[in-house]
């Protein structure tokens, strides 16, 4: 067996680090063992599915694969959270809850605030333009959509600092370069009950107003509900877009060709954007428990046992899609699962592609050279595939 594709590497956090997501791995468990029981020390045992069309039927069943037992892989049954987020719910809960914000990121709720990520885009290649080496995390990947998510929840720029510290304990609890002080969780929790309180008593037009004075079936949120809206937007709307932007520019670099193509038809940026969330896939690994037993691909499975869905997988599935392994952006169609499917299917989706095809247009007809100066490095990581430190050398045309 051959290091790169060793099953185990699904959930070998200093691999994902070095590499990225371990794709030979998953294109192996396709072939060979496309449901296959996974038991680690890391995390509580699971059956690992990676085959597109497995995954789409569990996300489209939310009665026979329920989201309240443990939805994300990180979370360990003797030791579950005291929060529930969207996540840990099925229908009809999960309805109404969604519904609270669905009204902000409608498209046509979206689309008005083209203008304003166009000049956060703007902003930030002008400044990007001002030297010729960095991180493209830090330069523009990161601020980006944390600007984004603090404007759409209406916390101001000072808070920005607390705000990517509570996007990132969620994220990047494995990785050694994100420990947080002892009160981090603490100082979170503080955070996001003055933003709902200070709402509660004089609403704004944000979206945590929005959150502070909701109610379900006519009765208030209780505020650990409010903050658990509070923390999945701020965790699931900032690093997932970070990562797409990072990893888009890195597969740009490495495809010259793909990146001569967008500069010569950017027109393209659309399917593009598609393309990099397929390629990239910033979220994978989570969790569904079967509600009776039932079989899938022939394989049993008893009730109660978990079903870890593996979206990376899925966007590679070679039954699906045509050279899953290149990067093509005119590909076109693109069902790829990046943003999930069925019942919790990304609600952020429109602002996250709009978000990014405002940054590629402003960023790509500008480009006049780029490189890799270093070597790229991911978070440590099992469930998301996030660049922290993509060293690039570059020369930027100076803003129309
Ligand atoms: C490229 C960027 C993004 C990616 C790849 C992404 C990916 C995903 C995926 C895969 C899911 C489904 C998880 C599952 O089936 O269990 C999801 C759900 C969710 N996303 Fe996103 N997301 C992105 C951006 C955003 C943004 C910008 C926001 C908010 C402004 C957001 C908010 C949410 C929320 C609240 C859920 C939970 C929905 C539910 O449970 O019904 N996401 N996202």
């Amino acid at each position: 067996m051959s290091v790169a594709d060793d099953p185990g590497l699904i959930l070998d956090p200093r691999y994902w680090g070095e590499h990225g997501f371990p794709h030979a791995a998953a294109r192996r468990l396709r072939a060979e063992e496309p449901v296959k029981w996974f038991e680690s020390d890391l995390v509580d045992p699971f059956w690992l599915v990676t085959k597109h069309a497995d995954i789409v039927e569990i996300s489209r069943d939310p009665k026979l694969w329920t989201s309240t037992e443990r939805s994300m892989i990180n979370m360990r049954r003797d030791n579950m959270p005291p929060m529930r987020t969207m996540l840990d719910m099925d229908p009809p809960e999960h309805t109404k809850h969604r519904k609270i914000y669905r009204d902000w990121l409608t498209p046509r709720n979206v689309r008005k605030m083209g203008a304003r990520l166009d000049a956060i885009s703007r902003e930030l290649v002008d400044e990007m333009s001002t030297r010729n080496e960095g991180n493209f995390v830090d330069l523009v990947a990161a601020p980006h959509p944390l600007r984004m998510i603090c404007e759409l929840l209406g916390v101001g720029r000072e808070h920005e600092a607390t705000v990517l510290q509570i996007a990132k304990r969620a994220f990047a609890n494995e990785d050694p370069d994100f420990e947080e002080d002892e009160d981090g969780f603490a100082k979170s929790v503080a955070f996001c009950s003055e933003l709902l309180e200070s709402r509660k008593k004089s609403p704004r037009e944000d979206l945590a107003s929005a959150i502070a004075n909701a109610s379900i079936d006519e009765s208030p949120l209780a505020p650990i509900e409010a903050m658990s809206h509070v923390l999945v937007l701020v965790t699931a709307g900032h690093d997932t877009t970070a990562s797409a932007i990072s990893g888009g520019l890195l597969a740009l670099i490495r495809n010259p060709g793909e990146l001569a193509k967008l500069q010569a038809q950017p027109e393209l940026i659309k399917t593009a954007v598609d393309e990099i969330v397929r390629y990239v896939t910033p979220t994978t690994n989570f969790l569904r428990a079967a509600t009776e037993d039932t079989t899938l691909r022939g394989v049993p499975i008893a009730k109660g046992q978990d079903v870890c869905i593996n979206f990376a997988s899925a966007n590679r599935d070679e039954e699906v899609f045509d050279a899953p392994d290149e990067f093509r952006v005119d590909r076109n169609p693109n069902p790829h699962l990046g943003f999930g499917t069925g019942t919790h299917v990304c609600i952020g989706q429109t602002l996250a592609k709009l978000e990014m095809q405002s940054l590629f247009e402003e960023l790509v007809p500008r480009i006049r050279h780029v490189e890799l100066a270093g070597k790229p490095r991911w978070i440590d990581a099992y469930w998301i595939s996030s660049l922290k430190n993509l060293p690039i050398r570059y020369e930027l045309a100076p803003s129309a």
